[in-house]
């Protein structure tokens, strides 16, 4: 691999064209538009027409929205929320922080909540279950709903993955009562940060408004710190990768000096969410989200082709694979990502590092990823759910997003067979 080149990888920047980048630097020009800006409203409307649910709030994350919702259903110190293990602890700090108490559910072999456990874990306490859809491949929506409402319980859906994917034809994130997405530098579509509430409910509605008026929007050198991500990554990080590794010491660089954000930090695998959130989108990032949503259904085409190319080379392989369109049913999955589950991943990463390959998004090693997540700090008892805990020794993500050619992923199952 040459100089200049950006390398394959799963979640380096992986939604990003050069569209956006030209945006992101036109918007670093125009400060008086990072906070308020007509783009915010904009992408709420785009929201609302494309899910068909009549209302739509923007945060500056999908931490902040998941925190409006639970504020907006009066979940508080001494309720259950059920959630599944195999989930990120951006997902579970907002809980922590309304003092409820997260209650985790084993998978089942989608990576999505196992409904046989999830009927195990109900308490007297538990108030709300969050549904994920890991890596955009549905959840099973008809009987999770049943479920709640048998059992008279609010039903959150956690979209961070899954903008485009549909059950029974309908789409994700209009089976609950309220759910929430997110533009994450590695989900869907991207705005480095940013997320959305969506809910069909007025009275929910209503009190997410209250909390969204109640908070501010994050400062214009945070918002700066995101524009300069697209800019930084694709005009010095990525080009440099394939050269003497200058790359990955840019990127390492532009973090530990402020320059660039991370997706998530350090304090918040020990439940200590960072003091920009929760907050409002800023106009600039509803620019650059707004411009990817034009191009949703152009990725999730494109993530579905790639799919395919794995799902038809890998099946007769040596790994397992826990989404197979054969057994997809009723459910339209998105392929954020493209899990594979392996005996041996960590000889695997390390083989496509040498070849200047980077399929470690983090997305493994504990049942809470990032893996230096402090378990005890998030209530997950060890053993508690042993298929998330298996296969978060097993998983690597293959790459499915829009910079990622045919070839590029023929390229990656060579390697793997
Ligand atoms: C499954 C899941 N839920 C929620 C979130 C939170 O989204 P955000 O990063 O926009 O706060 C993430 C990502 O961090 C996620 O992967």
């Amino acid at each position: 691999m040459s100089c200049q080149e950006k390398p394959i990888s799963v979640s380096l920047s992986p939604n990003t064209q050069k569209d956006d980048v030209s945006l992101a630097l036109k918007m670093i020009f125009k400060p008086n538009e990072w906070q308020k800006g007509k783009a915010i409203k904009e992408l709420e409307e785009s929201f609302k027409k494309y899910l068909g649910v009549n209302f739509a709030y923007s945060f500056n994350s999908g931490r902040s929205s998941l925190e409006a919702i639970l504020n907006a259903l009066g979940i508080k110190s001494g309720d259950d929320v059920l959630i599944q293990a195999f989930t990120c602890n951006a997902a579970i700090n907002p809980i922590l922080k309304v003092r409820a108490k997260p209650v985790f559910v084993d998978i089942d072999s989608t990576l999505n909540l196992s409904i046989e456990d999830l009927k195990k874990k109900i308490t007297p306490r538990t108030k709300a279950v969050m549904v994920q859809h890991s890596f955009g491949w549905p959840a099973k929506l008809a009987e999770i709903k049943n479920f709640c409402q048998q059992n008279k319980l609010y039903l959150i859906e956690d979209c961070a993955h899954a903008l485009g994917a549909k059950y029974n034809n309908q789409l994700c994130g209009t089976f609950g009562d309220a759910a929430f997405f997110s533009f994450g530098r590695d989900k869907v579509i991207s705005s480095v940060y940013g997320g959305m509430a969506a809910t069909n409910d007025s009275e929910i509605a209503k009190k997410i408004g209250e909390f969204y008026a109640s908070i501010d929007y994050p400062s214009q050198a945070w918002t700066l710190q995101q524009l300069l991500h697209p800019v930084l990554m694709n005009y010095l990080v990525l080009p440099a990768y394939g050269c003497l590794k200058i790359g990955k010491a840019f990127l390492s660089f532009f973090i530990n000096t402020g320059i660039l954000s991370k997706a998530v930090t350090k304090n918040e695998g020990k439940g200590v969410l960072p003091s920009y959130f929760p907050k409002r989108l800023p106009n600039a990032l509803a620019v650059l989200a707004q411009n990817q949503f034009k191009k949703l259904d152009e990725f999730n085409s494109h993530r579905q082709k790639i799919a395919k190319i794995y799902e038809q080379k890998l099946s007769s392989g040596k790994y397992i694979l826990p989404f197979v369109l054969s057994g997809a049913q009723n459910k339209t999955p998105i392929f954020m990502k493209y899990p594979i589950l392996a005996a041996n991943p960590q000889c695997l990463l390390k083989k496509f590092k040498e070849n200047n390959i980077y399929l470690n998004d983090g997305w493994a090693g504990s049942p809470i990823v990032p893996s230096s997540t402090c378990l005890e700090v998030f209530g997950y008892e060890k053993d508690s759910c042993p298929k998330a805990e298996q296969v978060a020794q097993k998983i690597i993500n293959l790459p499915t997003h829009i910079n990622i050619t045919a070839e590029q992923a023929n390229i990656i199952i060579e390697m793997l067979v």
